[in-house]
């Protein structure tokens, strides 16, 4: 059984007040915990450990927490500083968090109290909540289109990095609907999952939702991809995305780089999956986006999963210095496709990248 979007995140009115209540995700697949977030400060805590993670969903979180302040008569404008500066890279984050803010200052331009302007910034929240369950479906109609184009007969064997389905969005999510959809047509004979190192989103999380689906999956370390592509056994990949650039690079989770390099060397199609909301037509290239720094101990120790915790198994000496960016960068020319809720950019230019964003029907922020 797939997982409910008002499982993943939902706002509610508890009996003590507004909340938005998440799926901590640093529990899965362990515990099925939720994680009650009363104010923005909670939710900043949430989003650094991870336990609200992934591009689209960081975007409707960040919307909901800028209402959660302005329904809380919190600092409204404060709150979105913080909220968007939790973390550096999706930009679905700070295009959520502007959404709401602009929804909240328009009804004051029009004359709205307080509280109605905190209606106003949950509704454009629920609104953007909303979108990106039916991106899920469209994304994944054109991703399955695009795959029947590339890929003839039966019994795709895919490969996915991190964690891109249910619990990253308010529907079905985006790579990994996609091989959902594959599966369900019965067109799907492995995904292959890597497992994501150093917070294993691919291992912990991708799954969880691909064995709750009743995916056929098998699960690799990251660096057993190469010969996973030198023996045939990929036919496409499919990952999703947390910015992608004016000229079409495409930040992801780190190890996404490497898996381009290798699919355009075995030539397999590198297929990115991810809403309009990913692009960001303001950064003009690759080099220009912020990749997020997480700390070392993420890989030198194997307990950073469970939020807050502190020390544990050691893989590495005390004390050693690590390298640890959470995402990396592919440049256009190693990607075949980004499939988006509006169609298809492929071969992946600039100009294509702009001219499928003008049709689209993302949202301009006031
Ligand atoms: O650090 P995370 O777990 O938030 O990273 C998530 C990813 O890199 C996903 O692949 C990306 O956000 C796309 S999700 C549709």
């Amino acid at each position: 059984m797939g997982i409910e979007p008002h499982a993943v995140l939902r706002w509610d009115d508890l009996p003590d007040g507004p909340a938005l209540v998440l799926l901590d995700q640093t529990r899965l697949p362990a515990e099925e915990v939720e994680l009650v977030c009363t104010d923005v400060p909670a939710l900043v805590r949430a989003i650094r450990v991870l336990a609200v993670r992934g591009a689209p969903l960081l975007g409707i979180a960040g919307a909901y927490g800028v209402a959660l302040a302005a329904v809380r008569g919190d600092d409204v404008v404060e709150a979105a500083g913080l909220l968007e500066r939790s973390r550096p890279t999706a930009v679905n984050l700070g295009y959520g968090v502007r959404r709401a803010v602009g929804a909240y200052r328009a009804a004051v331009g029009k004359g709205a109290g307080p509280e109605r302007a905190a209606e106003a910034a949950l509704a454009e929240a629920r609104a953007l909540h909303r979108e990106d369950a039916e991106a899920s479906v469209r994304m994944a109609r054109y991703g399955l289109a695009l795959l029947d184009e590339l890929l003839p007969g039966p019994g795709h064997q895919l490969l996915t990095h991190c964690n891109t389905g249910a619990l990253v969005s308010g529907g079905g999510g985006t790579a990994l609907a996609v091989a959902l959809g594959a599966h369900r047509e019965g067109r799907l004979r492995r995904l292959w999952v890597d497992e994501t190192r150093p917070l294993l989103q691919g291992a912990r999380l991708t799954a969880y939702e691909a064995a709750r689906n009743g995916m056929p999956y098998s699960l690799l370390t990251d660096n057993a991809a190469g010969s996973l592509f030198a023996a045939g056994e990929v036919d496409a990949v499919l990952i999703g995305a947390d910015r992608i650039a004016a000229d079409g690079s495409v930040a992801n989770k780190v190890g996404s780089y490497p898996l381009a390099v290798l699919a355009k060397y075995h030539h397999v199609p590198f297929i990115v999956v991810a809403p309009t909301t990913t692009v960001d037509l303001d950064t003009v290239d690759g080099a220009s986006i912020t990749v997020e720094q997480r700390p070392g101990s993420e890989v030198t120790e194997f307990t950073s999963l469970r939020a807050g915790a502190a020390g544990g198994l050691l893989g590495a000496p005390a004390g050693a210095p690590a390298y640890n960016p959470a995402f990396d960068i592919t440049p256009p020319d190693l990607v075949t496709a980004i499939v988006t809720e509006g169609g298809v950019v492929s071969p992946v230019t600039g100009v294509g990248l702009a001219e499928l964003c003008a049709r689209s029907s993302q949202v301009t922020i006031s």
